[in-house]
């Protein structure tokens, strides 16, 4: 007999011969009937099956508890019981692996987040991280339905570099070097040219730069791949290792920047609306009982779109008493974006016209010489989810940016040759995988929408 997924099941007629493979998520029963509710990780809702207690070796059956995986083969029929439509009568059942409940960690409900963080090699089996992952894999999936669709390439871009994007230095060293004992020059420094590369290396924070020169020949490209920033930030929302979706599109000035960034966010959370009901449903239940009227909020309406400076004047008139200091040049806090986000404007919005001080050396400069053509995109609950800008095209002015902020030029010569050779104007954006994910699944945490999350001192798994 032909494996069935339970998802597949639980959609068909009553009446037939089935196959089942999966993990008990609980017995229950008398010493004449057990009920165990079997899930495959195909949906969240399980399977049960009906076990005649006479009909089966007593050894094999002591063995069916919480975590035990096994095969099921029997009769689909109409359940009788409440909760469910269909149940199978077992005929056959084998023992894969058994669970000890003595040790096994997952016993019932209600174990806390954090404690299911330190297995996070087993929460993958709780409704709720099944349900959050489904949606993760749904998410990436529309991620690249929507470029495909949209004529966008998926680009690869390099995920050892020797640049900095972002300019902020938080960047994981790349090295073969023994670390006790690597090769010095003449001045006693660290030799790099005698390093794997012939240089020095880091981890990605973006890979926007090498995104540009795609888009500046293919039109419109998107990446999809993790990122690393070291950055010392133990927050909800940081990650040292997170996802990030970079589409870079030429000939895009900045308020195509914007349709896009809206366009493509709202794409994505009908996509899972539309997709994945039954973990939505669960999440809204179990986790955050605003999830769907949130979803769907978002969905119908536009997303404010304000300057930088009209967004500091709002943040000046509110009379709060902000934790950091508001004022033009400063730069917006999580909680200014959510004041501007939940309480002001009561919906998403869209950030642009940032000062040149506080955005990367890349976005293109206005003609106020104090400005420059960003954008951020603020959601409710989460603050920045999106970042980009349009980009500066003019080598010039690119270049006298570089060297007022001391960017060492010569690491970025290609990056610079894009502006040489048939420059053009365009735009792009990064979209934190992980932080839409927390939109999406009401989750509350950062380190519960990936499945093994890297934050500063934790690596583990
Ligand atoms: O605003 P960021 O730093 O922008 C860039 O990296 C640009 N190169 C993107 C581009 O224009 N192509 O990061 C983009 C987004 C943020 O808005 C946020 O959602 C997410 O990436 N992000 C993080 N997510 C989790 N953990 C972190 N430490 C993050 N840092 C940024
Ligand atoms: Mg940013």
């Amino acid at each position: 007999m032909r494996r069935e997924k339970i998802k597949n099941i639980l959609d068909s007629e009553p009446g037939r011969d089935v196959l089942v493979k999966g993990w008990v998520k609980t017995r229950r029963g008398s010493k004449q009937v057990s009920f165990i509710a079997m899930n495959d990780g195909s949906t969240i809702n399980n399977i049960q099956v009906v076990v005649d207690m006479q009909a089966f070796d007593e050894e094999m059956l002591r063995q069916i508890t919480t975590g035990a995986s096994l095969a099921v083969e029997g009769k689909l029929v109409r359940s009788e019981g409440r909760g469910q439509p269909l149940e199978i009568q077992a005929r056959k059942i084998e023992i894969y692996g058994p669970a000890d409940p003595e040790k096994y960690p997952l016993q019932k409900k209600g174990h806390s987040m954090e404690f299911l963080r330190e297995i996070a090699h087993l929460r993958f089996r709780t409704n709720t991280f099944g349900a959050v992952f489904r949606i993760r894999h749904a998410l990436a999936y529309a991620v690249h339905k929507y470029f495909n669709d949209k004529g966008f390439y998926y680009l690869h871009t390099p995920i050892i570099t020797g640049s900095d994007a972002e300019g902020a230095g938080e960047m994981f060293r790349v090295t073969t070097f023994d670390l006790n004992d690597p090769p010095k020059d003449g001045n006693g420094r660290v030799d790099f040219t005698k390093d794997f590369f012939g240089r020095e290396t880091n981890l990605t924070v973006s890979g926007q730069l090498e995104g540009e020169l795609g888009a500046l020949s293919l039109g419109e490209i998107y990446t999809f791949g993790p990122t690393f920033r070291a950055e010392n930030s133990n927050t909800p929302r940081h990650l040292a290792e997170f996802w990030m979706i970079e589409p870079e599109m030429a000939f895009y000035d900045n308020d195509d920047n914007m349709d896009l960034a809206e366009e493509f966010t709202k794409y994505l959370i009908k996509y899972v609306l539309d997709n994945c009901g039954d973990d939505i449903t669960f999440l809204n239940n179990m986790i955050d009982k605003g999830l769907l009227e949130r979803l769907n909020f978002v969905l119908a309406n536009d997303y404010v779109r304000i300057t930088y400076t009209e967004a500091v004047d709002v943040l000046s008139k509110s009379g709060k008493d902000w934790e950091f200091p508001v004022g033009w040049g400063r730069d917006l806090q999580a909680e200014h974006e959510r004041y501007l986000v939940e309480q002001y404007y009561k919906r998403p919005v869209m950030v642009t016209d940032y000062p040149m001080d506080i955005k990367a050396f890349y976005m293109k400069q206005n003609d106020d010489g104090k400005t420059v053509r960003a954008l951020d995109v603020l959601f409710p609950l989460i603050g920045e989810i999106i970042g980009g800008s349009q980009r500066e095209e003019d080598y010039d002015k690119l270049m006298r940016r570089i060297k007022e902020l001391g960017i060492p030029e010569k690491e970025l010569w290609w990056f610079l040759e894009a502006r040489k050779f048939g420059t053009a104007p365009h735009s792009g954006f990064g979209l934190g995988f992980e932080r839409l994910m927390l939109f999406v699944t009401g989750m509350k945490n950062i380190r519960d929408v990936i499945p093994f999350p890297r934050t500063p001192r934790n690596a583990d798994f």
